[in-house]
């Protein structure tokens, strides 16, 4: 990377030049930079003056010869990629795309089960057909992780042709598999390996961060640069190693979706955000991880409590790497579930924590986050342990240890498109299903479009609905399920 080349923003340099120009507009948008405008009244003068169109000054985010081109080869220099693709649809596009660049009907993908559901969105919209591959469960923090070099390989060795490789790094937890291993496999076998990002758009910015995917070699990656790298919400890049993949399938893929009007405070928080990742990342992220180091021994010796480390989750539980930037809070010894403490934390102390799961809550750090941050967290930790510990017996859901495992008969496309009628779900055995529905914990599918339903899938759905777990399908009657059938 030449450093000198990264102190250039062209997206906003580009925007900041063309606001000065005093323009009179007879094109989009239609506030027309107006300081008396509603918009403006609300936010301030600068959210019209910057707020544009692509016009031949400011380039076209579908085909990008100026201001765009530059960034984008910027971000690809940032992350060791051959090409970067600037996104305003956030990572649920990029994964999407990813997909899509990579498969088509009938095509098969080896995934994680536990993918986000754009990666399931992605399955439909291409027509591929998903091999899975079931994640580690962590049981003592009801949460699924990442997968094995050797579960990759056997469902390589099973699906001869298979177009795809997809997995996450790292996953909503911070677990990472072993990428590495698994890029070289996959590319002994001709088959390109895309890889979720989403909450991994810091890790080529630290030494003691977990490897990048472009890093490692693999052949696509998304990375939410709006999660974990500062820029602003929705913004995110795919990333591109060129080979198995060409960077004008990933361009046709993109213009298939993504929007001609993109906005230029998105495009130029990008340029902005990896500016500064570039040049500080180090210092940020070194100063991130040693003030989270030090908030997991505190929280660590809090009655009731405990936190993830890599030290005890790399060792001894198969997890490759683990991002410790993330703070996984186990709170179920206090008779509490993640749930009830998520909400506690908003209402008692103004914490926002990211995500709740039923033994722990989730807390991510990033750029923007202080000492004090950090330290308040403790705190609160310290006043929940004080007035919940030892006055209630730990929360526990005993999990069924295995995953069901349906058959999948009608591809997840056909499924989604074929006609369908809602059937109660205790009755639905024999069935094929024609939504997704999702249990937390562990957080992971219990069937997607186009598997069967079986005795063993309602067996667990009873059992689920019976602990509590929460469930999650299209429009949330989970009495209910919808089939294919007139
Ligand atoms: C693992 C994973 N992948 C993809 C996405 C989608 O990212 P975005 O919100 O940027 O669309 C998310 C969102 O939370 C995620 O958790």
């Amino acid at each position: 990377m030449d450093l000198k080349n990264h102190a250039a923003t062209p997206i906003y340099t580009g925007l900041q030049n063309y606001t000065q120009a005093k323009i009179i507009h007879f094109d989009v948008p239609g506030h027309k930079k107006n300081p008396v405008s509603p918009l403006a009244e609300a936010f301030g003068e600068q959210i019209v003056l910057f707020d544009a169109n692509s016009t031949k000054d400011l380039d076209v985010l579908s085909n990008p010869t100026g201001i765009i081109k530059e960034a984008e080869a910027l971000m690809a220099d940032a992350y060791g990629a051959d090409y970067a693709f600037l996104l305003v649809n956030g990572s649920t596009f990029g994964v999407i795309t990813m997909i899509m660049s990579a498969c088509g009907p009938k095509d098969k993908i080896i995934m994680p089960r536990n993918v986000h559901k754009s990666a399931i969105n992605g399955v439909i919209l291409s027509g591929a057909l998903p091999v899975f591959i079931d994640p580690e469960i962590d049981p003592e923090y009801g949460i699924t992780n990442g997968i094995t070099y050797s579960a990759v390989k056997e469902a390589i060795r099973a699906n001869p042709g298979v177009k795809g490789i997809f997995l996450n790094n790292p996953t909503y937890y911070g677990t990472v598999s072993d990428l590495k291993a698994i890029v070289r496999l996959a590319h002994r076998h001709g088959i390109p390996v895309l890889v979720d990002e989403a909450h991994g758009s810091h890790f080529p910015f630290h030494p003691e961060l977990p490897d990048a995917a472009m890093h490692v070699g693999a052949d696509m990656s998304t990375v939410s640069i709006h999660k974990t790298g500062g820029s602003l919400t929705q913004t995110s890049a795919i990333l591109l190693n060129e080979g198995l993949i060409s960077k004008e399938k990933v361009r046709t893929i993109i213009n298939l979706m993504q929007t001609t009007s993109a906005s230029y405070f998105l495009l130029a928080s990008l340029d902005l955000a990896r500016k500064h990742l570039v040049f500080n990342g180090r210092q940020i992220w070194g100063n991130l991880l040693a003030l989270s180091a030090k908030a997991k021994a505190e929280i660590n010796k809090i009655p009731g409590l405990s936190v993830i480390t890599r030290d005890d989750y790399v060792n001894g539980k198969e997890i490759y790497d683990y991002d410790e930037s993330k703070l996984v809070i186990r709170v179920n010894e206090l008779g509490l579930t993640g749930f009830e403490v998520y909400d506690l934390f908003k209402e008692k102390y103004n914490i926002q924590f990211e995500l709740a799961e039923t033994y722990v809550v989730l807390a991510v750090t990033g750029p923007g986050d202080t000492a004090e941050d950090l330290t308040q967290l403790v705190e609160a930790c310290e006043k929940l342990s004080r007035d919940y510990y030892g006055k209630k017996p730990p929360f526990h859901l005993p999990l069924p240890g295995y995953f069901a495992r349906p058959q999948a008969v009608v591809a997840p496309r056909d499924a989604f498109y074929g006609v369908k009628k809602q059937v109660p779900l205790p009755e639905a055995c024999g069935e094929i299903s024609g939504e997704s529905i999702m249990i937390y914990p562990p957080g992971i599918p219990l069937v997607i479009p186009g598997e069967r339903i079986t005795e063993e899938i309602i067996d667990h759905y009873n059992f689920y609905r019976k602990q509590n777990c929460i469930i999650m399908n299209d429009d949330g009657n989970i009495d209910f399920i919808k089939v294919l059938g007139e």
